[in-house]
């Protein structure tokens, strides 16, 4: 085996958690020949969105933070490629690894392609085709800036295949001759991993918020579409307060801090109306094992979340995306997630039919073996073995 230095970047709620599958595959399996540094950009830094993932999924500390914090597009990434520039400069890896769509991705995409550091981009080939989304423009540049490109899901393959990539490329690879992959998903390992680690550690968890399993829906909102709109944001809200009055339904929000200062400062009659119903919880972000609780018990999933939404197929619950389109498109295709956007009919019809229906889905297994982290080192370490 060749040994190898990794620089696994990470900025956003979802890539440390993506972190903590390939950095326990690495510990399981690839400790000998893996040298793992983490780079933290900082794009999330507030205790619930960033170190509470590295306590409680065991990924050692980054060895840098940017702490580059909020900010607009350009400042939040010129930061992040001047920063992760200057460590690749001094540690010198053989490759850096990149999850997903955000800043960070892009960020590191950026500065490592330029100094011809090989780029090994997880979750590629995602697209939502709506260019609108700053994710879409991160993952098209990314993909397209990268050596290694493992899609999680076949749609996810098929579009690199429409994007010029060529399944048949052969050693040895590069950015000019680029090699796709068809994986499962490294958060359907996270989940397999952690889901009974929940229920042994959190135990009491739905206990102290008053759920009763089977009997709550767990809400996600943070898209940027619908956060900053407050036109959009109001309708959601108040059209998922209504229904869960009709109903009699809790509906549990552990809410983003973006949403709740767009709640806080631009709908603050809304927010306050919120706060004092009955039927809904508005409660900061949980932790990775609380998460998968809230998922995992409860009725129905409504959210904007791109990981959100497959771990409702994970869990085997119906999943309402408050997006008009989605990248995980299989699970439309599969009937158990619809798509509304932000409107209030759509909405109201898709929460009645999933509330009302007695049909037990089917929830085939999209997503790979939950092996998915090992499949990707593996193939890591065989680039460098055919150098
Ligand atoms: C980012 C990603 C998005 C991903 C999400 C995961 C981009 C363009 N967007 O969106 O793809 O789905 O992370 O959660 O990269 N804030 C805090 N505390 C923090 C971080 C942010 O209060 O620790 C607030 C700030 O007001 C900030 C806002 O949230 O301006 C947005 O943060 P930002 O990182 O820019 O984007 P997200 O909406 O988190
Ligand atoms: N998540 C979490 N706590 C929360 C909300 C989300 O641990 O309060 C987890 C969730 O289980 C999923 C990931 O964060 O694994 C999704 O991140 P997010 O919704 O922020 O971003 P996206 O996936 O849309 O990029």
């Amino acid at each position: 085996m060749p040994e190898i230095k990794l620089i696994n970047i990470v900025g956003a709620r979802p890539q440390i958690i993506k972190a903590s599958a390939i950095s326990r595959a690495i510990r399981k399996y690839f400790s000998d020949s893996i040298t793992e540094i983490i780079v933290h950009t900082g794009q999330h830094y507030d205790k619930e969105l960033s170190d509470i993932f590295f306590d409680e999924l065991e990924i050692h500390k980054p060895q840098y933070n940017l702490n580059v914090g909020s900010a607009g597009h350009g400042r939040q990434t010129s930061l992040m490629i001047t920063g992760i520039e200057e460590i690749l400069l001094k540690e010198k890896p053989d490759c850096v690894l990149l999850y997903g769509d955000t800043n960070s991705t892009l960020a590191g995409a950026l500065a490592a392609s330029k100094l011809h550091y090989p780029v090994i981009h997880i979750e590629a080939g995602l697209r939502s085709f709506n260019k609108t989304m700053p994710e879409e423009l991160n993952r098209i540049m990314s993909d397209h800036s990268s050596t290694l490109l493992f899609a999680p899901t076949n749609a996810a393959f098929k579009n690199l295949m429409a994007e010029g990539f060529r399944p048949e490329n052969s050693p040895p690879y590069t950015i000019s001759n680029p090699k796709i992959y068809l994986t499962g998903d490294i958060m359907y390992d996270n989940t397999l991993f952690f889901a009974n680690l929940a229920e042994k550690k959190k135990a009491d968890f739905l206990a102290k918020l008053a759920l009763k399993r089977n009997n709550y829906i767990l809400v996600t909102i943070h898209r940027d579409s619908n956060t900053d709109d407050i036109n959009m944001l109001s309708n959601i809200l108040v059209t998922l307060k209504d229904l869960a009055v009709l109903k009699n339904i809790v509906l549990v929000m552990p809410l983003h801090p973006r949403t709740i200062i767009s709640l806080k400062t631009r709908l603050k009659s809304l927010y306050d109306d919120l706060m004092s119903c009955s039927h809904i919880k508005i409660i900061p972000p949980v932790s990775f094992l609380e998460m998968i609780l809230l998922e995992k018990n409860c009725r129905m999933i409504i959210t904007d979340s791109g990981g959100v939404q497959k771990e409702s197929h994970f869990f085997k619950k119906p999943c309402i995306v408050l997006r008009k389109e989605t990248e995980w498109i299989e699970l439309v295709n599969n009937g158990t997630a619809k798509l509304v956007g932000a409107d209030v009919e759509n909405i109201k019809k898709e929460f009645l039919y999933f509330m009302d229906i007695h049909t037990e889905f089917e929830y085939p297994g999209f997503y790979g073996d939950g092996k998915t982290s090992e499949f990707i080192l593996n193939e890591i370490l065989l680039m460098f073995e055919k150098e």
